[in-house]
């Protein structure tokens, strides 16, 4: 095993502790077929920690697979607090709902089925905007609209996090014109050029190798 992911390992089991619920969601993800893209488990504590300090209680996720990082974010909110979901893929749904509803958090939990550029206007038409925490992580081509989404689905003090915008490097390299990495790069520019927002963006290595994760904040309506 290679250093990152002993130390990963050592992380998680001093820090972390996934509960039995995740374990079951990543063993029902692997059973059903899912691919192993889950979030690390420090990865997605991570993300719980970020939604429980800003003390969020309407979260908005983009791209579910088998749920693992919807759990982790469920598990922030408060007991009248909200997540919704979004995936394009029936199995992954269906996987996803399982292991949400073991984990205890159906009530607070929707999943949502579609592709996120149908089921974004959805919910801004439905008013169940505008969310405190805001994590984009379904297929890194549609980024640069799932930002624009987002912001639609903001308020002043809503943090977007995205997911994988590094791979392995990739992101810098001009002869890539690999679709995710070309959506990546532009929702970085988007960002860049967005008056209403202020960011940063973090390598990360471990478990899922080498990538890493942009952090926005809204800071004007
Ligand atoms: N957030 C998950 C991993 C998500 S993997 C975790 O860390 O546990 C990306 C997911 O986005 C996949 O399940 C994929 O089916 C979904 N996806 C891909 N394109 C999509 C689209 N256009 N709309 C919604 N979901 C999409
Ligand atoms: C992929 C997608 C992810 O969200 C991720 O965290 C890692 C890999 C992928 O599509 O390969
Ligand atoms: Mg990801």
């Amino acid at each position: 095993m290679n250093q990152w992911t002993q130390v990963d390992r050592y992380f998680t089991e001093l820090l972390v502790r996934p509960d039995p619920a995740l374990a079951a969601a990543l063993e029902a993800s692997d059973a059903a077929g899912l691919p192993q893209i889950s979030v690390a488990d420090n990865q997605g504590k991570f993300l719980m920690l970020m939604a429980l300090a800003q003390g969020a209680r309407n979260i908005l996720e983009i791209g579910t697979l088998g749920g693992y990082s919807t759990i982790w974010l469920a598990r922030a909110l408060p007991a009248d607090g909200r997540l919704v979901t979004l995936e394009a893929i029936p199995t992954h749904a269906r996987v996803a709902r399982e292991n949400i509803e073991r984990a205890g958090l159906g009530n607070l939990v929707e999943v949502r089925l579609g592709r996120g550029l149908e089921t974004l206007p959805q919910l801004l038409a439905e008013g169940r905007g505008p969310f405190d925490f805001i994590f984009i992580d379904a297929d890194k081509s549609g980024y640069p609209e799932y930002f624009e989404w987002a912001l639609k689905l903001s308020r002043r003090g809503t943090v977007i996090i995205a997911d994988n915008v590094v791979r392995r490097g990739a992101v810098i390299d001009p002869a890539n014109r690999d679709a995710n990495v070309m959506g990546v790069r532009r929702f970085l520019e988007l960002v860049s050029n967005e008056p209403r927002v202020t960011a940063t963006a973090v390598q990360t290595v471990g478990s899922k190798g080498y990538d890493g994760f942009a952090m926005v904040v809204v800071t004007s309506d």
